[in-house]
């Protein structure tokens, strides 16, 4: 069975305060009631250290948001991946929609980053998605395969064991506009066949892929009650702890 995943993107928001405040009441919460699914949090590099340790007996598991696509070195600014694993955290957001669009960061580049983040033993939550403009041309599935293709599927089998997708239509991305149900399912089937074609119908089958864009509480249960939607990426409704634990409960 794969894995259900809810997971936090909390993107630049929160000083390391308003971090910690809100991964402790989370906890709590969490502590109190036992979710049914993997909770991972996504948080800027500064507070991966604290929050880990925070959180180590914890049922959530912390994400950075990225890494540096080279080792180490000359690279004033960057955290490269054996930075990020140092810290505790267990997993990466890569190929988000704002990085590839903002810090230009190309398949190549993405594919390193991947690379380098699994060769330190990180886990890979691994971000696609089309534009409006795509989605009204009706490239959906093109734009998806493409990204796979540039920076995942080069991966071995057992490489992929450590890759989980999540699907982010860009148009609906802190948009309020979120795809409906039917949307999802139906390109979310279609990733899951690309993997099945690469890498068999038993690892498509075990890998998790999980929707993101405006998704909440309201909309989580439709969205997760669809045979290939196996949770969220969350940004917006991941910075407030009822809004994110409602959007766990959508697993209940
Ligand atoms: P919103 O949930 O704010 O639309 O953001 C989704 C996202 O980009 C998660 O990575």
């Amino acid at each position: 069975m794969r894995k259900k995943i809810v997971a936090g993107n909390w993107k630049m928001n929160k000083t390391l305060q308003e971090g910690v405040a809100l991964a402790t009441e989370l906890k709590n919460i969490l502590a109190a009631e036992k979710p049914n699914c993997e909770v991972i949090i996504g948080t800027p590099f500064i507070h991966l250290a604290t929050l880990s340790e925070l959180l180590k007996d914890s049922v959530i598991a912390v994400s950075a948001e990225n890494c540096a696509n080279k080792e180490s070195g000359a690279y004033t600014g960057e955290v490269s991946a054996a930075m990020v694993k140092s810290t505790g955290a267990e997993y990466v957001i890569l190929g988000h929609s704002e990085r590839r669009e903002y810090y230009h960061e190309t398949p190549e580049i993405l594919k390193d980053k991947v690379d380098l983040a699994l060769a330190n033993g990180l886990k890979v939550i691994f971000c696609i998605g089309e534009s409006l403009a795509e989605r009204e041309a009706n490239q959906q599935e093109a734009v998806c395969k493409a990204e796979l293709e540039g920076s995942v599927f080069h991966l071995s089998a057992e490489q992929w064991k450590n890759i989980v997708i999540a699907y982010e239509p860009i148009w609906a991305i802190g948009t309020g506009k979120t795809a409906t149900a039917e949307q999802a399912e139906e390109i979310h089937a279609y990733i899951r066949k690309c993997v099945a074609d690469v890498y068999g119908a038993q690892a498509a089958d075990e890998t998790s892929i999980l929707y993101g864009g405006s998704c909440k509480a309201s909309n989580a249960p439709e969205l997760f009650g669809k045979p290939d939607i196996d949770g969220g990426l969350i940004g917006g409704a991941s910075l407030k702890a009822p809004d994110f634990k409602g959007i766990i409960d959508a697993w209940k």
